[in-house]
């Protein structure tokens, strides 16, 4: 099957030679293509350009395509022959490349609205878990809640994200907190990759809190998480990477130094959070295990960003989490004159950030992080999806590239985007070459 998509006011990231991210002051040049068409075959963008596109450009190509199998059949308004190709008149619209948000925790059970009255009064993230709250109260939540009941959950939080413009994101499990319920939540995962049109990476999160049945025993919790859950998860096939919540209160660096040994072991790669605390230490043990990303930020100094020139690792910051809890920015500005690359991603979870609008990431990189507007939407696309390991698949517009994008409204600029905060710009969806909303 076919899409071709006209009239485009203007193709967003667009790249002639892809790239697997996009660093420094590098992240001010955004590529578009004004008055643009885009044609995808099957699920893949098979060529773009400027207008006019004609009725003997559109025969060349169905010629020498694979396009045999038409879900509908149009008449081309400039001829009387039948196209098995779909055609979108995009006029007064723009096309970006999907979201790619490398970061959440969005399976879970129930919501956690209570606690949010606790931050409200004054509480801060620390007492709420020291009181049994935060990730213990979604553990138990989660203990309690079936197989099916969390798919589904999860399933809608998915269909959300993917109406607002999502079309790649990254899982992680961290609400089981024992064998079984981690494997429970990565199984969830597992499903929902065969379920979702979204592009589903998981990611096992075993040490994300010290459960209360190993208080003051927090050795013993992370020898099970490395004899006892890492082999299971392995031997399941159930994560591509590992995470573990290397921060003030939670994890120690030494407990993170050991678990990500004993992953890399199994062939799971950490992405860790990092940093959002205190200077934990957390970037530079990233950093020492060669981390695909190292998250959230909030507490980085020049030393840690000394720490991440001429890396691998993918500096992602979480502005709805620092949002959510009122906390300090993560010092982007810093890390971009730095020449450092970063995403941005909207840590979807029921604590600290309980939304995945990455239209609102976008709009909260340029308000509070002083991100112009080229810099943030390449933070939320190809760098999110360099974050995840998918940057030669998604994140951009490239032929070749999975056709994973989105048409908006009409709008006036693509500055736009992040100017108009709170609304949904996003008009219709296109995952692996279908339309899907
Ligand atoms: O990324 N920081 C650790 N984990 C999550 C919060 C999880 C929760 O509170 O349920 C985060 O913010
Ligand atoms: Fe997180």
């Amino acid at each position: 099957m076919a899409i071709l998509i006209t009239n485009i006011k203007e193709i967003i990231q667009v790249e002639e030679k892809p790239k697997l991210k996009i660093s420094g002051p590098g992240m001010q040049t955004l590529k578009t293509i004004k008055n643009g068409w885009l044609l995808i075959e099957n699920d893949r963008i098979r060529d773009f350009g400027k207008m006019p596109f004609d009725e003997q450009q559109l025969k060349k190509y169905i010629q020498s395509s694979n396009i045999q199998h038409p879900t509908s059949s149009i008449q081309h308004p400039a001829s009387n022959i039948q196209h098995p190709v779909t055609e979108i008149d995009a006029t007064g619209k723009m096309v970006f490349p999907s979201f790619c948000d490398s970061h959440t925790h969005l399976v879970y059970a129930g919501s956690r609205e209570i606690e949010y009255i606790d931050k409200i009064k004054g509480l801060s993230y620390e007492e709420i878990a020291r009181r049994g709250g935060g990730i213990l109260n979604s553990a138990r939540r989660l203990h309690e809640t079936s197989e099916e009941d969390l798919v589904a959950q999860a399933l809608g939080r998915l269909r959300e994200i993917m109406m607002l413009g999502t079309g790649a994101v990254e899982i992680k499990s961290g609400y089981g907190l024992t064998v079984e319920d981690e494997l429970k939540m990565l199984r969830v995962i597992k499903k929902l990759k065969t379920l979702s049109p979204v592009t589903i990476v998981p990611t096992f999160l075993g040490a994300h809190a010290l459960p209360a049945a190993y208080n003051g025993k927090q050795d013993e919790f992370v020898d099970m998480v490395i004899n006892e859950m890492i082999p299971r998860v392995a031997s399941e096939e159930l994560a591509d990477f590992i995470d573990v919540f290397c921060d003030r209160g939670f994890f120690t660096v030494t407990d993170t130094d050991r678990i990500l040994n004993a992953g890399m072991k199994y062939g799971m790669r950490p992405k860790i959070h990092a940093n959002e605390l205190d200077y934990s230490g957390g970037i530079q043990i990233g950093v020492k295990y060669n981390a695909l990303s190292v998250d959230h930020l909030e507490y980085t100094g020049m030393e840690e960003i000394q720490c991440l020139i001429g890396t691998e690792t993918m500096p992602t910051v979480l502005p709805g989490a620092a949002f959510f809890l009122g906390m300090k920015s993560a010092p982007v500005r810093q890390m971009i004159n730095a020449g450092l690359s970063v995403a941005m991603a909207s840590d979807y979870n029921p604590g600290s950030s309980p939304s995945g609008n990455m239209q609102f990431i976008l709009s909260m990189a340029c308000i509070r992080y002083k991100m112009l507007p080229a810099e943030a939407i390449h933070a939320v696309t190809i760098n999110g999806a360099y974050a995840m390991g998918l940057s030669d698949e998604y994140g951009s517009i490239a032929r070749g590239k999975k056709a994973n994008l989105f048409i908006t409204c009409p709008i006036p600029t693509m500055e736009f985007m992040p100017y108009a905060y709170g609304s949904n710009k996003v008009d219709t969806v296109i995952l692996n070459g279908n339309i899907v909303q």
